[in-house]
């Protein structure tokens, strides 16, 4: 069981074994509970951390044939977002957490684009998953756009995951389309300002347009 604290951008991780939230001995009734070991870690903006241990943990995470995937194809091109990309770093100041987000549209028949932030890949070093760390980025990412007023959010995630904790949902995307296979379950959006998202095209680079 891991249990967050925060502070700024360092965050604790408490891991409570099961035997310390027994109940305590009878001659201590009200001793405090203590956690098992204590782990801080830090959150960093990513363009902190070498692109190569970027690299390395994203492959540790979904392994090396990730390229091939329809997200990549949805952002291909695109430079990651050093505002709102996000990197995790133990008590060693080991990378152990990289979230990236990229400039992409809805494009419509007319070639018009409606302006997207895609949030993606969320990746947690196999050995640290489940230790509330992929929380923590999402965190950081969902507070920094609504700072900065972006627009909408969208990605390709479970929603079990992500509606449960930040509220992305697939209300609105039904007429998105991707440039390869995809579940529509899992084709989610967050607006930043309360309001939704809606269209019909393609999910698509960002092309700047010049005025
Ligand atoms: C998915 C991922 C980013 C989550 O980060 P994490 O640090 O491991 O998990 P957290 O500690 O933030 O969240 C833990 C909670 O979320 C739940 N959870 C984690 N991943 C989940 C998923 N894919 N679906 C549903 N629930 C999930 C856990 O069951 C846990 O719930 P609990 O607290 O009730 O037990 C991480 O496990 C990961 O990198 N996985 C491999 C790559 C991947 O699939 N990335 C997401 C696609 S972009």
């Amino acid at each position: 069981m891991a249990h967050i604290l925060r502070s700024g951008g360092a965050y604790l991780v408490f891991h409570f074994a099961a035997r310390t939230l027994k109940p305590a001995a009878p001659a201590l009734p009200h001793a405090p509970l203590m956690a098992e070991r204590q782990v801080v870690s830090h959150i960093l903006p990513l363009d902190s951390q070498p692109e190569e241990a970027i690299e390395q943990l994203l492959d540790a995470a979904f392994g090396p044939d990730r390229h091939g995937r329809t997200a990549y194809k949805i952002r291909d091109g695109m430079p990651w977002l050093p505002a709102l990309s996000f990197a995790v770093v133990n008590a060693d100041g080991a990378l152990i957490g990289t979230l990236q987000s990229w400039p992409v549209a809805l494009t419509q028949a007319d070639g018009s684009q409606s302006p997207l932030i895609m949030v993606g890949p969320v990746a947690v070093d196999p050995a640290h998953q489940h230790g509330g760390h992929g929380r923590a980025m999402m965190d950081a990412v969902v507070a920094a756009a609504r700072t900065l007023r972006t627009e909408p959010l969208m990605m390709i995630g479970d929603p079990e995951y992500y509606g449960r904790f930040w509220g992305f949902t697939d209300e609105g995307t039904s007429g998105w389309d991707a440039p390869g296979p995809f579940e529509k379950r899992r084709l989610l959006a967050l607006p930043v300002d309360g309001g939704r998202v809606a269209g019909t095209g393609m999910l698509a680079p960002r092309i700047a347009v010049a005025a």
